[in-house]
Protein backbone atom coordinates (compact mmCIF):
# COMPACT_ATOMS: atom_id res chain seq x y z
CA UNK A 1 0.00 0.00 0.00
CA UNK A 2 1.48 3.17 -1.39
CA UNK A 3 1.85 5.94 2.00
CA UNK A 4 1.19 9.58 1.20
CA UNK A 5 3.25 11.61 3.67
CA UNK A 6 3.48 15.24 3.65
CA UNK A 7 6.31 16.30 6.14
CA UNK A 8 9.86 16.37 5.39
CA UNK A 9 10.36 14.54 8.64
CA UNK A 10 8.71 11.67 8.09
CA UNK A 11 10.26 11.00 4.64
CA UNK A 12 13.54 11.52 5.98
CA UNK A 13 12.49 8.50 8.54
CA UNK A 14 10.67 5.89 5.52
CA UNK A 15 13.97 6.40 3.10
CA UNK A 16 16.76 6.41 5.68
CA UNK A 17 15.33 3.16 6.95
CA UNK A 18 14.95 2.27 3.10
CA UNK A 19 18.69 3.00 2.78
CA UNK A 20 19.33 1.59 5.96
CA UNK A 21 18.32 -1.75 4.81
CA UNK A 22 20.31 -1.58 1.83
CA UNK A 23 17.55 -0.62 -0.48
CA UNK A 24 18.07 1.76 -3.17
CA UNK A 25 15.52 5.15 -3.17
CA UNK A 26 14.09 6.38 -6.92
CA UNK A 27 12.62 9.79 -6.62
CA UNK A 28 9.79 11.08 -9.60
CA UNK A 29 9.49 14.84 -8.82
CA UNK A 30 5.84 16.06 -10.34
CA UNK A 31 3.81 19.60 -9.79
CA UNK A 32 0.98 16.77 -10.21
CA UNK A 33 -2.25 16.44 -12.55
CA UNK A 34 -0.46 12.96 -13.61
CA UNK A 35 -0.55 11.94 -17.48
CA UNK A 36 0.84 9.08 -19.13
CA UNK A 37 4.38 10.74 -19.00
CA UNK A 38 4.63 10.89 -15.47
CA UNK A 39 3.40 7.56 -14.78
CA UNK A 40 6.33 6.32 -17.32
CA UNK A 41 9.01 7.76 -15.28
CA UNK A 42 7.08 5.86 -12.57
CA UNK A 43 7.52 2.78 -14.47
CA UNK A 44 11.31 3.56 -15.05
CA UNK A 45 11.30 3.94 -11.50
CA UNK A 46 9.73 0.97 -9.98
CA UNK A 47 11.83 -0.94 -12.65
CA UNK A 48 15.25 0.49 -11.43
CA UNK A 49 14.90 1.00 -7.92
CA UNK A 50 13.98 -0.52 -4.45
CA UNK A 51 11.61 2.55 -2.92
CA UNK A 52 9.72 4.84 -5.59
CA UNK A 53 8.97 8.08 -4.25
CA UNK A 54 7.27 10.42 -6.18
CA UNK A 55 6.61 14.28 -5.36
CA UNK A 56 3.56 16.66 -5.46
CA UNK A 57 4.29 20.30 -5.15
CA UNK A 58 3.41 23.19 -7.61
CA UNK A 59 6.67 25.14 -6.76
CA UNK A 60 5.73 28.97 -6.32
CA UNK A 61 9.71 29.40 -7.26
CA UNK A 62 9.29 28.56 -10.32
CA UNK A 63 6.54 30.58 -11.53
CA UNK A 64 7.02 34.21 -11.84
CA UNK A 65 4.41 36.85 -11.67
CA UNK A 66 1.31 36.83 -13.99
CA UNK A 67 1.93 33.44 -14.65
CA UNK A 68 -0.22 30.49 -13.86
CA UNK A 69 1.02 29.32 -10.41
CA UNK A 70 -2.86 29.81 -8.82
CA UNK A 71 -4.63 27.92 -12.17
CA UNK A 72 -2.15 25.32 -12.23
CA UNK A 73 -4.38 21.63 -12.78
CA UNK A 74 -4.79 20.02 -9.71
CA UNK A 75 -6.50 17.13 -8.73
CA UNK A 76 -4.61 15.01 -5.52
CA UNK A 77 -7.75 12.26 -5.14
CA UNK A 78 -6.91 11.20 -8.52
CA UNK A 79 -3.02 11.72 -8.40
CA UNK A 80 -2.75 9.03 -5.53
CA UNK A 81 -4.93 6.66 -7.40
CA UNK A 82 -2.73 6.74 -10.18
CA UNK A 83 0.47 7.04 -8.56
CA UNK A 84 -0.65 3.40 -6.19
CA UNK A 85 -1.52 2.20 -9.68
CA UNK A 86 1.24 2.44 -11.58
CA UNK A 87 3.42 0.95 -8.59
CA UNK A 88 4.79 3.90 -6.44
CA UNK A 89 6.02 3.34 -2.99
CA UNK A 90 5.88 6.82 -1.31
CA UNK A 91 4.04 10.23 -2.43
CA UNK A 92 5.57 13.02 -0.81
CA UNK A 93 2.76 15.83 -0.81
CA UNK A 94 4.69 18.99 1.13
CA UNK A 95 2.53 21.99 1.68
CA UNK A 96 4.16 25.02 0.57
CA UNK A 97 5.06 26.01 4.43
CA UNK A 98 6.41 22.73 4.80
CA UNK A 99 8.97 23.29 1.97
CA UNK A 100 9.63 27.24 2.34
CA UNK A 101 8.63 28.07 6.30
CA UNK A 102 10.89 31.27 6.09
CA UNK A 103 11.17 33.36 2.61
CA UNK A 104 13.85 31.54 1.05
CA UNK A 105 17.12 33.22 0.61
CA UNK A 106 19.03 30.61 -1.00
CA UNK A 107 18.89 30.04 -5.05
CA UNK A 108 20.48 27.80 -7.50
CA UNK A 109 21.27 28.75 -10.47
CA UNK A 110 22.96 27.01 -13.36
CA UNK A 111 24.72 29.84 -15.55
CA UNK A 112 24.69 29.86 -19.46
CA UNK A 113 22.45 26.43 -19.75
CA UNK A 114 19.52 28.73 -18.19
CA UNK A 115 19.27 31.76 -20.52
CA UNK A 116 18.19 30.67 -24.19
CA UNK A 117 15.06 29.46 -25.07
CA UNK A 118 12.69 29.05 -22.10
CA UNK A 119 15.41 31.13 -19.80
CA UNK A 120 14.65 33.71 -22.17
CA UNK A 121 10.78 33.42 -22.42
CA UNK A 122 10.92 32.96 -18.58
CA UNK A 123 14.25 34.56 -17.12
CA UNK A 124 13.40 33.16 -13.38
CA UNK A 125 12.10 29.80 -14.16
CA UNK A 126 14.87 27.70 -13.72
CA UNK A 127 16.45 28.83 -10.92
CA UNK A 128 12.96 27.82 -9.49
CA UNK A 129 13.35 24.46 -10.85
CA UNK A 130 16.74 24.10 -10.17
CA UNK A 131 16.56 25.35 -6.22
CA UNK A 132 13.62 22.92 -5.55
CA UNK A 133 14.67 20.17 -7.09
CA UNK A 134 18.15 20.42 -5.31
CA UNK A 135 16.08 20.61 -2.01
CA UNK A 136 14.11 17.84 -2.80
CA UNK A 137 17.27 15.51 -3.43
CA UNK A 138 18.30 16.77 -0.03
CA UNK A 139 15.42 15.43 1.37
CA UNK A 140 14.84 12.33 -0.16
CA UNK A 141 18.58 11.30 -0.86
CA UNK A 142 17.80 9.36 -3.87
CA UNK A 143 19.74 6.99 -5.50
CA UNK A 144 18.09 8.07 -9.46
CA UNK A 145 16.01 10.44 -10.06
CA UNK A 146 13.73 10.36 -13.00
CA UNK A 147 12.91 13.58 -15.01
CA UNK A 148 10.78 13.73 -18.90
CA UNK A 149 13.02 14.56 -22.01
CA UNK A 150 9.80 16.62 -23.00
CA UNK A 151 11.22 19.37 -21.03
CA UNK A 152 14.60 18.95 -22.33
CA UNK A 153 16.36 21.96 -21.11
CA UNK A 154 14.80 21.40 -17.77
CA UNK A 155 16.75 18.18 -17.97
CA UNK A 156 20.08 19.51 -18.94
CA UNK A 157 19.69 22.44 -15.94
CA UNK A 158 19.12 19.53 -13.76
CA UNK A 159 21.80 17.09 -14.75
CA UNK A 160 24.23 20.07 -14.05
CA UNK A 161 23.06 21.20 -11.04
CA UNK A 162 23.70 17.71 -10.05
CA UNK A 163 26.82 17.15 -11.39
CA UNK A 164 28.41 21.11 -10.20
CA UNK A 165 27.03 20.23 -6.52
CA UNK A 166 28.08 16.52 -6.26
CA UNK A 167 24.54 15.13 -5.67
CA UNK A 168 24.74 11.41 -5.27
CA UNK A 169 22.15 10.35 -7.69
CA UNK A 170 21.40 9.36 -11.56
CA UNK A 171 19.76 11.69 -12.84
CA UNK A 172 17.98 9.79 -15.55
CA UNK A 173 16.21 11.12 -18.39
CA UNK A 174 12.95 9.27 -19.67
CA UNK A 175 11.17 9.36 -23.35
CA UNK A 176 8.23 12.30 -24.64
CA UNK A 177 5.11 10.26 -24.30
CA UNK A 178 2.65 11.26 -26.63
CA UNK A 179 -1.26 11.15 -27.63
CA UNK A 180 -1.66 9.39 -30.51
CA UNK A 181 -1.83 12.07 -32.87
CA UNK A 182 1.90 13.14 -31.78
CA UNK A 183 1.16 15.79 -29.02
CA UNK A 184 3.61 15.27 -26.04
CA UNK A 185 1.99 14.97 -23.00
CA UNK A 186 1.81 17.79 -20.84
CA UNK A 187 -0.58 18.78 -17.80
CA UNK A 188 -0.49 22.33 -19.46
CA UNK A 189 -2.76 20.62 -22.44
CA UNK A 190 -5.78 21.01 -20.50
CA UNK A 191 -5.68 24.54 -20.96
CA UNK A 192 -6.34 23.72 -24.44
CA UNK A 193 -9.68 24.41 -26.55
CA UNK A 194 -11.20 22.16 -29.01
CA UNK A 195 -10.16 23.84 -31.69
CA UNK A 196 -6.49 24.97 -30.12
CA UNK A 197 -6.28 20.85 -29.21
CA UNK A 198 -6.57 20.05 -33.08
CA UNK A 199 -4.13 22.67 -33.92
CA UNK A 200 -1.76 21.21 -31.39
CA UNK A 201 0.55 18.05 -33.17
CA UNK A 202 1.81 21.03 -35.70
CA UNK A 203 5.01 21.48 -33.04
CA UNK A 204 5.67 17.70 -33.49
CA UNK A 205 4.88 17.42 -37.17
CA UNK A 206 7.60 20.45 -37.43
CA UNK A 207 10.15 18.80 -35.66
CA UNK A 208 9.71 15.24 -37.31
CA UNK A 209 9.57 16.83 -40.76
CA UNK A 210 13.03 18.64 -39.45
CA UNK A 211 14.51 15.43 -38.47
CA UNK A 212 13.45 14.00 -41.42
CA UNK A 213 15.74 16.27 -43.49
CA UNK A 214 19.10 16.67 -41.68
CA UNK A 215 18.37 11.99 -41.75
CA UNK A 216 18.53 12.84 -45.65
CA UNK A 217 21.66 15.33 -45.86
CA UNK A 218 20.38 18.31 -44.62
CA UNK A 219 23.63 20.18 -42.72
CA UNK A 220 22.87 23.64 -42.19
CA UNK A 221 21.04 24.59 -38.70
CA UNK A 222 19.73 28.13 -40.21
CA UNK A 223 17.66 26.06 -42.65
CA UNK A 224 16.66 23.74 -40.14
CA UNK A 225 15.54 26.39 -38.28
CA UNK A 226 13.39 27.93 -40.89
CA UNK A 227 12.19 24.95 -41.67
CA UNK A 228 10.43 24.15 -38.51
CA UNK A 229 9.42 28.26 -38.33
CA UNK A 230 7.29 27.98 -41.73
CA UNK A 231 5.73 24.61 -40.35
CA UNK A 232 4.58 25.98 -37.43
CA UNK A 233 3.78 29.96 -39.26
CA UNK A 234 1.72 27.83 -41.83
CA UNK A 235 -0.81 27.10 -38.63
CA UNK A 236 -2.49 30.60 -37.77
CA UNK A 237 -3.28 30.26 -34.53
CA UNK A 238 0.17 28.93 -33.12
CA UNK A 239 2.27 31.74 -32.17
CA UNK A 240 5.90 30.54 -32.53
CA UNK A 241 8.42 31.52 -29.56
CA UNK A 242 11.57 29.53 -31.31
CA UNK A 243 12.75 26.83 -33.45
CA UNK A 244 16.29 25.81 -32.27
CA UNK A 245 19.16 23.64 -33.40
CA UNK A 246 21.24 22.92 -30.35
CA UNK A 247 24.10 20.05 -29.32
CA UNK A 248 22.29 17.76 -27.71
CA UNK A 249 24.85 17.67 -24.70
CA UNK A 250 25.75 21.71 -24.26
CA UNK A 251 22.29 23.47 -25.81
CA UNK A 252 25.01 25.51 -27.37
CA UNK A 253 22.77 26.28 -31.01
CA UNK A 254 24.72 25.05 -33.94
CA UNK A 255 25.34 26.22 -37.50
CA UNK A 256 26.73 23.57 -39.29
CA UNK A 257 25.48 19.75 -38.41
CA UNK A 258 28.78 17.83 -38.45
CA UNK A 259 28.45 13.94 -39.41
CA UNK A 260 27.94 11.88 -36.01
CA UNK A 261 26.63 14.78 -34.24
CA UNK A 262 24.06 14.29 -31.75
CA UNK A 263 21.47 16.73 -32.28
CA UNK A 264 18.46 18.46 -30.49
CA UNK A 265 15.46 19.69 -32.44
CA UNK A 266 12.96 22.22 -29.80
CA UNK A 267 10.10 24.66 -30.66
CA UNK A 268 7.88 26.38 -28.46
CA UNK A 269 4.81 27.88 -29.62
CA UNK A 270 1.95 29.96 -27.51
CA UNK A 271 -1.53 28.72 -28.72
CA UNK A 272 -4.11 30.48 -26.78
CA UNK A 273 -3.68 30.03 -23.54
CA UNK A 274 -0.19 27.43 -22.86
CA UNK A 275 2.93 27.63 -24.35
CA UNK A 276 3.78 24.19 -25.57
CA UNK A 277 7.10 22.98 -25.58
CA UNK A 278 8.26 19.82 -27.83
CA UNK A 279 11.76 18.57 -28.62
CA UNK A 280 13.19 15.67 -31.08
CA UNK A 281 16.36 13.84 -31.28
CA UNK A 282 18.43 13.06 -33.90
CA UNK A 283 22.02 11.82 -35.01
CA UNK A 284 23.53 14.16 -37.93
CA UNK A 285 24.75 10.62 -40.28
CA UNK A 286 27.94 9.98 -41.40
O1 LIG B 1 8.75 19.28 -14.51
C1 LIG B 1 8.14 19.59 -13.47
O2 LIG B 1 7.01 19.16 -13.22
C2 LIG B 1 8.78 20.54 -12.48
O3 LIG B 1 9.51 21.52 -13.13
C3 LIG B 1 9.64 19.83 -11.41
C4 LIG B 1 10.83 19.12 -12.02
C5 LIG B 1 8.77 18.82 -10.66
C6 LIG B 1 10.16 20.85 -10.39
O4 LIG B 1 9.13 21.52 -9.76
Amino acid sequence: MMQVIQTISELRGVLDATRARGGTVGLVPTMGYLHDGHLSLVGRAVEECDVVTATIFVNPLQFAAGEDLDAYPRDLERDRALAERAGCDVLFTPSQTEMYPEPMRTEVTVASLSAHMEGAARPTHFAGVATVVAKLFAIAGPCRAYFGEKDFQQLAVVRRMASDLSFPVAVVGCPTVREADGLAMSSRNVYLTDDERAVAPVLHRALTAAAAAVEAGERSGAAVRAQMTATVAAEQRADLDYAEVVDAATLEPLDELRPGATVRLLVAARLGRPRLLDNVGVTVPE
